[in-house]
């Protein structure tokens, strides 16, 4: 039995939370401020879902995921995460996050940021781009026409083809855009982020994607 341990529970979190545990998967769940605060949502998910601190849902998960605010990941718990793999679903805002000099200038790309906060985990991008709301509605069965696709983006093989099959049990295809180096091409202001695309029309959208300092 496989366990997804979440690290924020907004939007994103709670949706992967409420897919998993439709998917027959353990899910533990965490925010910043308290076991205690998921409470309603717990009890939206059932009997397959505990909520624990950020550091007991890095250690209880098989596969974790981080979706948190970027301005926060330096905050995610590192030893427990060692080895794992570790899904960041996390973008890049400036008047949100405050800025960072390294994704300004272009340097690196948010997953590669927290690849390097937890160097021995196998972080893979995904769920970067879909709205949170469409998570649990846009999903369809393996093989359907037209089936919604989204990008993965990592460094380990292994761990993309972890998440590759975890995309295809929650209901979408999964176009793999390369190394976490490559994430920039699914990043805000690119044209795949955000709507509605299959796996070819994805495609197409990573090969168009410009530089900020090309646009
Ligand atoms: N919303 C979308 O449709 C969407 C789509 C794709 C990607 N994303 C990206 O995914 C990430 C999460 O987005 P969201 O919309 O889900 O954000 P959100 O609704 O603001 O939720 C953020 C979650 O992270 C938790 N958190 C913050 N700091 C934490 C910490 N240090 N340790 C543990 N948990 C912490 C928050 O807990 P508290 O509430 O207790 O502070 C909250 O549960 C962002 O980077 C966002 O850009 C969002």
């Amino acid at each position: 039995m496989t366990t997804i341990g979440l690290i924020g529970a907004g939007h994103i979190g709670s949706q992967l939370a409420r897919l998993a545990v439709a998917h027959g998967y353990d899910v533990v769940i965490s925010n910043s401020r308290g076991p205690e605060t998921l409470s309603a949502l717990v009890g939206e998910l059932g009997p397959k879902a505990r909520a624990a601190s950020a550091t007991d849902a890095a250690k209880a998960g098989d596969i974790v995921v981080v979706t948190v605010p970027l301005k926060s990941y330096r905050q995610v718990p590192v030893a427990p995460l060692a080895g794992k793999v570790v899904i960041d679903t996390n973008n890049y805002y400036p008047q949100r996050d405050g800025h960072i000099p390294e994704l300004d200038d272009e340097s690196t790309t948010t997953s590669e940021l927290l690849q390097a906060h937890l160097p021995t985990s196998k972080v893979v991008k995904a769920f970067n781009h879909i709205y949170a709301a469409e998570l649990t509605t846009h999903g369809q069965p393996a093989g359907s026409k037209n089936r919604r696709a989204l990008v993965i983006a990592g460094d380990d093989p292994s761990a993309k083809a972890t998440v590759a099959k975890l995309l295809d049990e929650f209901g979408f295809d999964a176009v793999d855009a390369g190394p976490l180096k490559e994430g920039w091409r699914i990043q805000r202001d690119t044209p795949g982020y955000g709507p509605r695309r299959n796996a070819e029309e994805l495609r197409k959208d990573l090969q168009a994607a410009k530089r900020y300092r090309d646009q």
